[in-house]
């Protein structure tokens, strides 16, 4: 049998259909929702008399219990989310909050919005998630808190990194923005550390578009958080009563009722991707040269990805590189990717350029201290290796069609393996191009 050439080399694409499902997802759900909205005149959430009666409100309680949290307190975006929870941990300028290398630069910048300092580490090679000997050797007298980011929704080792944060006196700061709905041990993610973050944005799993929400089970944090969501107001206070300088993070009403109506076809969502991911998972991990992340399921007992990352094993190639993979893959019809960012966060320009403005704050500045950082110097050989050499992922809705859409998808990474020396040949050439 001849057999068909890459689709890279000019060869019929496996997939010549939309795999998966176009996203968001929307119904009648969807539009009732905003024409209530519409029609009661409150688009904010204040206009209620109680403020939980809103969309918004019984969002945040809605989906504070599907984290198994105790309070939910809604805001503009993830980015934001992760501010006002580091603002609730009483971080500030002068703190140094330690933060993973594979992730959204967020994780990051928004410890400097707050003023305070992050130290990028490297990752555990297994499950590309901070590892917690890493955050242990940065840990100085400044620090103050942890971000632990469950990347690509595959939750961080919790318990290892509570237990370290409860020694050194530390906050621990999830930031879930990959991973709603994730189960660690049997507990959903969010509010297994002090204070977790979420991001709604249009790819996300749980989506209004934009979106963000912090989580806790502690009372006083969710106070603070509070208050620093809705300009430094108490609950229970007179409205013209200011407590704390705060920005104004308040979620429309627009967005809390498509959260809402969200919240309602999440599970289906979630099962969908879960039996797909886990039959993927099983094929890839026959084949050899590509490896499904190491999943324990006593462990991680529920996966909820924004983005489902699997390994490329170079030895298995004879040379041809994991970017060769990917481009002849995408070839075939079948979207994937690096993460979803793609370089080490200390990679982007503000670091490497240390574009801290005039003052140099919060890094360079004499008012948080004597001592300098220089992210020049950063550098977490394992997050270089794996994102340049190894890892490979898959968007969530490319999991949301039928058991047929994997089977293509094995088909068509068959088909780019079995031509691996084409494609070093086209390696090759395009090297010397
Ligand atoms: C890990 C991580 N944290 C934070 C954010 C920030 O969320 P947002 O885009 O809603 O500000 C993102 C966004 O993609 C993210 O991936």
């Amino acid at each position: 049998m001849t057999e068909e050439k890459l689709a890279l080399l000019g060869g019929r694409p496996i997939v010549d259909r939309p795999l998966g499902s176009d996203w968001p997802i929307y119904g009648k759900e969807e539009e009732e929702a905003l024409m209530k909205v519409l029609r009661s005149r409150q688009w904010w959430r204040g206009g209620y008399g109680d403020w939980k009666e809103s969309f918004v409100g019984r969002f945040e309680d809605a989906f504070a219990a599907y984290q198994h949290a105790k309070w939910g307190i809604a805001v503009t975006n993830g980015t934001q989310a992760l501010e006002c929870a580091l603002k609730a941990a009483g971080v500030e300028p002068g703190d140094e909050v330690v933060v993973p290398a594979l992730t959204f630069v967020a994780s990051a910048t928004a410890v400097a919005l707050v003023g305070a300092i992050p130290r990028i580490v490297d990752v555990d090679p297994a499950t590309y998630n901070i590892s917690t000997d890493a955050i242990a050797d940065q840990i100085n007298e400044r620090t103050r808190a942890i971000i632990p980011v469950h990347n690509g929704g595959f939750p961080c080792d919790m318990d290892a990194i509570n237990a370290l944060a409860e020694k050194k006196g530390l906050t621990v700061i999830e930031d879930c923005a990959h991973a709603h709905g994730s189960e660690y041990k049997g507990r959903r993610v969010g509010a297994l550390g002090h204070l977790g973050a979420f991001s709604f944005q249009q790819f996300k799993t749980l989506t209004a578009g934009e979106g963000g929400i912090v989580l806790t089970n502690d009372d006083e944090l969710a106070e603070k958080a509070f208050s620093f969501m809705h300009i430094g107001r108490l609950s229970g206070r007179p409205f013209y009563e200011f407590h704390r300088i705060a920005s104004n993070l308040r979620m429309t009403e627009w967005q809390g009722a498509i959260l809402l109506a969200q919240l309602s076809r999440f599970d289906e969502q979630v099962e969908i991707r879960e039996r797909n991911s886990q039959y993927l998972a099983q094929q890839l991990d026959r084949l050899g040269y590509l490896k499904p992340l190491p999943r324990d399921f006593n462990v991680v007992t529920r996966w909820c990805f924004y983005y489902w990352n699997f390994k490329f094993v170079p030895e298995a190639w004879d040379g041809v590189h994991r970017d060769t993979f990917l481009k002849a893959l995408r070839a075939e019809g079948v979207p994937c990717s690096v993460g979803a960012h793609g370089e080490p966060i200390y990679r982007n320009p503000v670091f490497q350029r240390m574009n801290f403005g005039r003052t140099g704050f919060p890094i360079r500045c004499p008012c948080c201290g004597t001592w300098r950082l220089d992210y020049r110097q950063v550098f977490c050989p394992e997050a270089e290796r794996i994102y340049r050499t190894e890892a490979c992922s898959f968007p969530h809705a490319l999991f949301l069609g039928p058991r047929d859409d994997m089977d293509l998808i094995l088909e068509a990474i068959n088909k780019v393996y079995r031509h691996r020396s084409q494609l070093l040949t086209y390696q090759k050439e395009k090297e010397t191009e």
